[in-house]
């Protein structure tokens, strides 16, 4: 039996570039992970199956661990089985990347249970076909995301600030949010035109300088789920009184995220979000810790 964990991410800037031909968007963002992370057991059965704790999510080809088990055995043309525990933490529909870092943790995961032999560029290719955001996860560190949010620089990203995560309980789908961020008349792509990938620079360069960084962490999707959700917006002014000294959306929402310059002001904050909200703490220089164990 493996376990890992699959880690939370969240978007320190998020712009959208424009629409592309084939229906998806062309974005810049920063991918960062924080200290929250869901728990997965992958045991070797005969079929694949999964089951979910606290159960609430769907556990059949809905649910993108089955898939992405499904995926792998097809593309290996094998038939090994897995039964799949997952030890739900982060919230679904939260711009937090749960579902795709519990995908990209299965890829891991069974390639390593299954002894698989494929090269590392396949396993890429089946992660991008479960999800936009699911290649990220494959590796280790912080990254500058271009194109779908597949073309990816890895980087060594030290974040001096307390993160406190809070997740107003309004799941947004993806799909809705991008959908709806259409009619806020995103420009098309200019064909052939590569994005630079200026927003991780301006990120590192800023990072001490929360003034600066603070407008580097722009999401283009705020004005879109912060006019739909008064909850959302409630939290966002939440988070400010509380001391942030910088206040994002992660993803495509709901979770908001906030910056503090001390662990005792993030605890205190966190103590009051908490009494309404879903609340996590990422203390500041925070590393997380993959180590996958065989049992
Ligand atoms: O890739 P993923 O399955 O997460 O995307 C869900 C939906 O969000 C896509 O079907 C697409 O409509 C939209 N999307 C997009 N541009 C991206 C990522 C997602 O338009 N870069």
């Amino acid at each position: 039996m493996l376990k890992l964990r699959a880690y939370a991410k969240i978007n320190l800037g998020l712009r959208i570039l424009g629409e592309r031909d084939d229906g998806y968007h062309d974005l810049e963002t920063v991918f960062h992970r924080i200290d929250l992370f869901d728990e997965l057991e992958l045991e070797p059965s005969d079929g694949i199956s999964m089951q979910c704790v606290p159960e609430g999510l769907p556990t059949d080809e809905r649910n993108l661990c089955v898939r992405a088990a499904l995926l792998l055995r097809e593309c290996l043309r094998g038939e090994d089985g897995v039964k799949i525990l997952l030890r739900k933490n982060i919230p679904a529909g939260a711009g937090l990347g749960g579902g795709s870092s519990d995908a990209a943790a299965t890829l891991l995961g069974l390639v390593r249970l299954w002894r698989a032999d494929i090269p590392f560029r396949q396993i890429l290719g089946l992660a991008l076909k479960l999800g936009s955001d699911v290649p990220y996860f494959l590796r280790e560190g912080s990254a500058c995301a271009t194109g779908r949010g597949e073309i990816l620089e890895y980087i060594h990203l030290e974040v001096p600030y307390w993160i406190v995560v809070v997740y107003p309980g309004i799941p947004v789908s993806t799909a809705w949010a991008y959908k709806h961020l259409k009619s806020a008349s995103v420009p098309a792509a200019p064909a052939g035109v590569v994005p630079r990938a200026s927003l991780g620079d301006a990120v590192r360069r800023d990072m001490h300088e929360l003034r600066n960084l603070n407008g580097h962490l722009k999401n283009d999707f705020e004005p879109l789920v912060f006019g739909a959700h008064e909850r959302v917006e409630r939290a966002r002014r939440a988070l400010h009184e509380a001391g942030a000294g910088a206040v994002h959306l992660s993803g495509s929402g709901s979770a908001l995220y906030g910056l503090f310059t001390g662990e005792e002001e993030a605890r205190a904050a966190a103590a009051i979000l908490e009494r309404d909200s879903f609340v996590s703490v990422t203390p500041a220089h925070f590393e997380p810790s993959f180590q996958p164990v065989e049992l």
